[in-house]
């Protein structure tokens, strides 16, 4: 081909797969798992129930359900090598770098590796979902230099997470926002990590190595990063009166705002409207005076957004706006957010890569070639 051919840089409108795992409309702004609403689901189910929805493409009955969430009890220890890279690198590194390298480990324990049929790669999916949430825990309580909690098996998975991770035992309503937080995040169709996470599956790697790259994809502030970067712009607002002056000046000087835009969402994102919905009932709840700030700063940052962006440039908020006050009104910093977006993605990337090990085919795009051909070779010492 001579003829330069048509690029969309960033894979930008290219369909890349079929799924039957998730939809997002992003220009009337709605998400469905397997055909549920994200609004009954974060409603109704939990995330264990809304875990095994997505990785077998069907609502659990009692039995199904009860045997799903004694396995991911099970599998919440930790092995004691993982236990001690993540108390050898909590200190200097960031959670999300350790989280890389635990959950990398993983796949050291794991004696069936490269076994590639359904119902291995589901039990290996059960193992990473359950295992996950422990690293982020024990990294966030080591980072600090606290003391491991071990798992309690009478709480659910997101209320063990939190347990794991503060040392206290979450309240109802506590449990119930984590637990939102877990299913919010658990799926959203081929977002960058979930690509990258394909594109490693389709070599036949193992899932542990599916998941590590999908780890490191996560990172990025464009991506799953953007939770933490939105909180850290937030406490530099400080004040809810600079909230103004400081987008208009990011605006000016061209910088980005974390937590607005989206690839596909053209409106606001339906994630968005969850987590905003429920910070403002928990605003009734006596918060501290840092969750009711950065609230503040949030909503006046919102509407400032909207006014400016969304209605122009269909830049709206996405669900790592409202994540920080929410996640902070629950005693969690902020280098944890990314860590716990793993551990609820961890359901959405297993559920694709046992779709798509069903009809696997190796991910090869084209790249334009815009460099030189046939360049005389000069030895190095007459360069
Ligand atoms: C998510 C994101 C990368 C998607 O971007 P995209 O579809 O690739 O769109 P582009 O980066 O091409 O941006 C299109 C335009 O909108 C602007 N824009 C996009 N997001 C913006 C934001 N958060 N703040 C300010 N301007 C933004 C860009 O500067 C660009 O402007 P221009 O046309 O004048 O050059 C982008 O919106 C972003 O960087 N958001 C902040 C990070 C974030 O919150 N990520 C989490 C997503 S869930």
């Amino acid at each position: 081909m001579t003829e330069k051919p048509v690029i969309n840089f960033g894979l930008e409108g290219i369909y890349v797969d079929e799924s039957a795992i998730s939809k997002v409309d992003g220009q009337n702004g709605k998400l469905w798992y397997r055909g549920y609403t994200i609004e009954d689901l974060s409603e109704h189910s939990n995330f264990e129930e809304v875990s095994y929805l997505l990785v077998y493409g069907k609502l659990p009955n009692k039995k199904e359900y009860e045997e799903f969430v004694k396995k991911m009890k099970e599998r919440r220890e930790l092995p004691k090598e993982v236990m001690d890279v993540i108390k050898a690198m909590a200190k200097d590194s960031h959670p999300m770098d350790v989280m890389r390298t635990a959950g990398s480990m993983l796949a050291m324990y794991d004696k069936d590796l490269n076994n590639k049929e359904k119902d291995a790669t589901i039990d290996k999916v059960i193992t990473l979902i359950s295992k996950l949430a422990s690293i982020a825990a024990v990294t966030g309580r080591f980072r600090k230099g606290m003391s491991y909690i071990p798992p309690d098996k009478s709480l659910g998975h997101s209320a063990n997470f939190l347990y794991m991770l503060t040392g206290k035992k979450p309240t109802p309503t506590e449990e119930k926002l984590i637990d939102l937080m877990f299913i919010l995040h658990a799926e959203h169709s081929t977002n960058a990590s979930t690509f990258s996470v394909l594109v490693t599956a389709s070599t036949l790697a193992d899932i542990y190595a599916a998941t590590t790259t999908g780890i490191g994809t996560l990172k990025g502030p464009l991506h799953g990063g953007a939770d933490e970067a939105a909180l850290k712009m937030m406490y530099a607002i400080g004040d809810p009166a600079n909230t103004e002056k400081y987008i208009e000046e990011a605006l000016e000087g061209k910088q980005r705002i974390m937590g607005f835009g989206h690839r596909v969402y053209k409106v606001y994102d339906p994630r968005a409207k969850i987590v905003r919905k429920y910070l403002e009932e928990r605003m009734g709840q006596n918060p501290s005076e840092e969750v009711r700030k950065l609230l503040e700063i949030a909503l006046k940052a919102e509407k400032l957004m909207i006014d400016k962006l969304g209605k122009t440039k269909g830049i709206w908020p996405n669900i790592d706006f409202f994540s920080g006050p929410l996640y902070r009104s629950l005693g969690i910093e902020g280098e944890m957010f990314t860590p716990i977006f793993v551990a609820s993605r961890m359901s959405g990337w297993g559920a694709h890569v046992v779709e798509y090990w069903n009809n696997n085919k190796l991910f090869r795009p084209l790249e334009w070639y815009t460099g030189p051909l046939d360049v005389p070779y000069i030895p190095i010492d007459k360069r």
